[in-house]
């Protein structure tokens, strides 16, 4: 049995990774903005549903320090749109895209994988898994193609953060990646993506269980292949 985080847990790839775990036998705490909203996590009975807004400095310290036991598995998967936040996808491009609106989500996207492991670092336990769900759309190569300015700098800043924490932690054996989930039926991605959400949850959780410390700082994709950055 291990201990799992999941942010953002109550909807999308977040709810099926909690499913995941919780139907192998796992001990799971989700964060969640709103936890007496998520009736269909609450269904499957986690362990904890704690509140967090990840991109609220002090939520994510409030959340932290209701976790009192050790952490063998996180992932860092909330993450938003620009439609999310009331921006059309129009004028979500680099000519346009308000700077504040970009700002905002590179701090929820991207600098809260560094917020939140940060404040669990602690209750890390040795031989601890961090997955930062980011985005294919977060590398160069593919980010050039798709002008949407706040989701493609905040899935880059996601990355650079999951090099940054995969040394800082190395000396924890703590293992850091960052993922490309797949392009995943959610409200994210559409019904018209690839893969259902519970294709993609397996695959990450399975690629999570057989990660080793040498695979620490790498982008991946939900199948355990290596995304170039
Ligand atoms: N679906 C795809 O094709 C795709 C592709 C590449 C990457 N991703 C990434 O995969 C992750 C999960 O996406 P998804 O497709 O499952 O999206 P989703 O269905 O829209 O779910 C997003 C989740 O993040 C939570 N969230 C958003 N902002 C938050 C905040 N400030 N604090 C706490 N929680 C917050 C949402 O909570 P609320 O219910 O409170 O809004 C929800 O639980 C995201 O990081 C996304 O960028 C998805």
């Amino acid at each position: 049995m291990s201990r799992i985080v999941i942010t953002g847990g109550n909807r999308g790839i977040g709810l099926e990774l909690a499913k995941a775990y919780i139907l192998n036998g796992d001990q799971v705490v989700i964060g969640c903005r709103q936890p007496s909203e998520a009736a269909e996590l609450a269904s499957l009975n986690p362990t904890s549903i704690f509140p967090i807004d990840v991109g609220d400095e002090q939520s994510v310290k409030a959340f932290a320090q209701n976790i009192d036991y050790p952490v063998d598995v996180l992932i860092n998967n909330a993450g938003t749109s620009v439609s999310n936040m009331g921006l059309e996808r129009a004028q979500a491009g680099v000519m346009n895209a308000p700077i504040d609106l970009t700002l905002e989500m590179i701090k929820i996207n991207g600098l809260s994988a560094a917020m939140v492991t940060r404040e669990l670092a602690d209750k890390l336990n040795p031989g601890a898994k961090v997955a930062n769900i980011s985005s294919q759309i977060g590398s160069m190569v593919v980010g050039a193609r798709f002008d949407d300015l706040p989701y493609s700098t905040s899935k880059a800043v996601m990355n650079m953060v999951t090099v940054q924490l995969a040394s800082h932690l190395k000396k924890n054996n703590v293992t850091v990646v960052c993922f490309h989930p797949g392009w995943v039926r959610t409200d994210m991605g559409g019904s018209g993506a690839d893969l259902s959400s519970e294709q993609a949850a397996q695959a990450i959780s399975t690629t999570i269980a057989a990660l080793t410390p040498e695979q620490s700082g790498l982008f991946l994709r939900w199948d355990g292949s290596t995304h170039p950055w």
